[in-house]
């Protein structure tokens, strides 16, 4: 078939997991890198993202039980993975990281089964349908392991003892048990056959000696190749989302894109949500790191003319200090489509903020991003009893947000508040809702809003 003569992007690969299950040490160790010891609490708290060049994981996955198909013209060039924080506070990340993806690896401890915010990404994951493998991680924690450093799985298991293989079962045994019971088949990679909705694949692995990690990544490329190929030909249309903002010296404020589809240019007039209305401004300079490199961590970057999918870029503009995280990222190709997608960008987030129902009567909520404003919306809807909603908000919470709440003093002073999720406060604001008397109750954590909140009305019915 024609269409077969087109190169292939790469796939872009979402890891996700409770905390702490080692997501970004299996990165580190893929890397050689040390990102997780630099990260404050061993915790990571933004997203990222590392493109790794097919050509550079070639001799791990030659030690993978099935290797990679010999290199050629269709090949898939790489993996752009995007890691993840595993924390309870970040289920926008989690969510954002995810809707990027076109595979996925969701890691388990082995030593500690499902826990609860890996329960959360494999629910994102379904949702999404997203096809993805299991890591099986700190397999190097079992009773008497033995390492042989970077094996393959089925060669290190073949070597430990009778009781090493017998504690690796029964816990495996465990998990396989904890996923049926979510209806889900599990089975060791490449056991599981080709059908990855009927049964879902693992690769036991261990960040920490490199066992099993040549099987994860041929998994991801082969999967990739197999099966992804319609979703990863070369399009011309642009996908690129806006992973974080943030002020680099030197550079000034800078986004980092996941540039999914299409390409990139010095000079391209772009559009892209902003706090205050739709940013309109000029590309300075594309900058990536060098491959194999945290796209999060501060790097030598490497400059490019243009950039083509799948990548991590980060963009240097003037005017992105107001650009709000998790929105698209469009390119003006001529004068006359800036006015178009000033439009677009401006509508999108009104028609949002518009589609949410609301109530005469009800709280202020305020969020940093639309992705997490919609979390956040979700919850206090799905509660019992649900938290009314008056009046909606993306980015600080300003003086006018504390004027709009106030509104409520005379409908309904227990509504008369602000639920603010992960947002930073102004002071004139601080000191309106002292005056007033309209409170802001702030938490980087959703649930704890709820709380916070139930708590402030028990006390104004004492
Ligand atoms: P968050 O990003 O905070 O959600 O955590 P994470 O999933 O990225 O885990 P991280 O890479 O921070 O690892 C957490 C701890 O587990 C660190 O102390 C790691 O050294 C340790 N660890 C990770 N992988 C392994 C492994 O395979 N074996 C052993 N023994 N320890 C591991
Ligand atoms: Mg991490
Ligand atoms: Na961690």
């Amino acid at each position: 078939e024609d269409s077969d003569l087109f190169p292939l992007r790469s796939p872009v690969v979402c890891i996700l997991g409770h905390v702490d299950v080692g997501k970004t040490k299996i990165l580190d160790r893929l890397r050689r890198t040390n990102v997780q010891e630099g990260e404050a609490g061993g915790i990571t708290q933004q997203i990222g993202a590392t493109f790794f060049p097919v050509d550079r994981m070639r001799p791990l996955c030659n030690r993978a039980s099935e290797t990679l198909p010999a290199s050629g013209y269709s090949d898939v060039p790489g993996l752009l993975i995007i890691d993840t924080p595993g924390h309870e506070s970040f289920t926008n990340l989690r969510s954002r990281g995810s809707s990027m993806c076109n595979e996925a690896i969701l890691v388990v401890d082995i030593m500690h089964g499902l826990e609860r915010q890996t329960i959360e990404s494999l629910e994102l994951l379904l949702a999404r349908d997203a096809p993805f493998v299991i890591a099986l991680n700190k397999i190097d924690c079992l009773y008497g392991w033995k390492k042989i450093e970077n094996a393959g799985f089925f060669e290190t298991y073949a070597s430990q003892s009778q009781e090493t293989r017998d504690h690796f079962d029964k816990l495996f045994g465990e998990i396989r048990t904890a996923f049926q019971l979510r209806a889900l088949n599990i089975a060791l990679y490449p056991e599981a056959g080709d059908d990855h909705k009927e049964c879902i694949p693992v690769c036991p692995t261990s960040a920490h000696t490199g066992e099993g990690l040549p099987d994860l990544v041929s998994f991801l490329f082969t999967y990739g190749q197999k099966h992804l190929a319609a979703d990863l030909r070369l399009k011309p249309q642009l996908d690129a989302t806006v992973l974080e903002v943030k002020v680099i010296q030197g550079l000034g404020t800078t986004a980092d894109i996941i540039l999914s589809n299409g390409a990139l240019k010095e000079g391209d007039t772009i559009v892209v949500s902003g706090t205050d209305g739709p940013i309109i401004t000029q590309i300075r300079s594309l900058l990536t790191p060098h491959p194999m490199k945290e796209i999060r961590v501060k790097n030598e970057y490497l400059k490019h003319p243009s950039i083509a999918a799948a990548i991590g870029v980060k963009i240097c503009a003037t005017g992105f200090e107001t650009a709000m995280a998790g929105s698209p990222l469009r390119v003006a190709y001529h004068p006359e489509e800036i006015p178009v997608l000033r439009d677009i960008t401006e509508n999108e987030l009104q028609d949002l903020l518009s589609s949410f129902d609301r109530e005469d009567t009800g709280t202020t909520v305020v969020a940093s991003t639309v992705g997490s404003l919609e979390s956040l919306i979700t919850f206090l809807k799905t509660i019992n009893p649900p938290i009314p909603i008056a009046n909606v908000a993306v980015g600080p919470v300003h003086k006018n947000t504390v004027t709009k709440a106030s509104v409520m003093l005379e409908k309904n002073p227990d509504f008369a508040c602000i639920l603010a999720f992960d947002v930073p406060i102004d002071e004139d604001a601080e000191k309106l809702s002292d005056e007033l008397k309209v409170p802001i109750f702030k938490d980087n954590i959703i649930y704890r809003l709820e709380v916070k909140f139930t708590e402030y009305l028990d006390g104004l019915k004492q």
